[in-house]
């Protein structure tokens, strides 16, 4: 499973990328409002010249016509770009065109099977079903993942699945288990998945014992 981090502030995607194991990022339109340049062509630009992989930038167009026009001037920002379009019936449609002009697609706000079966028949390179706002409302949001994996695998579909609000490291692991592609994760997230604290108290204890015979 590839990491993506899913943010728009430039600082986390910088260290997180200095750490060699991110491959993408993901924003959306509430994560850009919330840095300083809430300007969303600067601030995708900025994120392709830190990050070579996929940078997802969501339109915000809510009619077809709309969406294919934003999403063709938003792919011309970097060759790297990722056009977020959300499941529904004019976002399908977008994305049929779109995919067929060769524009990457990663559909999102996937909240059933049936819309990621959509989004695969649509031409979507991804689809980003949202775990952790199904777990909000009582829902089971990594059997939703795992079943859209075994469905894509089944057709052989070749759209990727991205597990998208993903709220802790158990959601991580789960998500790996399931066959997720790509897990999209906070900041905060991928720095908790890096720490144990068995590593820290193991790191101490080397330490102290390497000292106590070096003087
Ligand atoms: O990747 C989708 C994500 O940005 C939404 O996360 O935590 O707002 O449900 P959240």
């Amino acid at each position: 499973m590839r990491i993506f981090l899913d943010t728009a502030n430039i600082d986390e995607i910088r260290e997180a990328a200095s750490l060699g194991i991110i491959s993408g990022v993901t924003t959306n339109p509430s994560l850009v409002s919330k840095e300083a340049t809430a300007d969303y062509e600067t601030v995708i630009k900025t994120i392709c010249s830190i990050v070579s992989g996929s940078v997802s930038a969501e339109v915000l167009a809510e009619d077809t016509d709309s969406m294919i026009e934003e999403a063709r001037v938003k792919a011309s920002w970097a060759p790297n770009v990722t056009i977020k379009i959300p499941v529904t019936a004019a976002g399908l449609k977008a994305t049929s065109v779109l995919s067929k002009e060769k524009v990457d697609i990663n559909m999102t706000l996937c909240f059933s099977v049936n819309q990621a079966l959509l989004a695969a028949l649509a031409g979507a390179a991804y689809v980003s079903p949202f775990v952790g706002r199904l777990d909000d409302v009582g829902h089971d949001g990594m059997q939703l993942v795992k079943e859209i994996v075994d469905i894509y695998n089944h057709y052989e579909f070749n759209t990727k699945v991205i597990a998208a609000s993903i709220r802790h490291p158990l959601h991580c692991v789960v998500a790996a288990k399931a066959g997720a592609h790509i897990a999209t994760v906070p900041y905060s997230v991928l720095m908790q998945m890096i720490r144990h604290p068995l590593t820290d108290v193991g790191i101490e204890r080397f330490l102290s014992d390497w000292r106590r015979v070096s003087g």
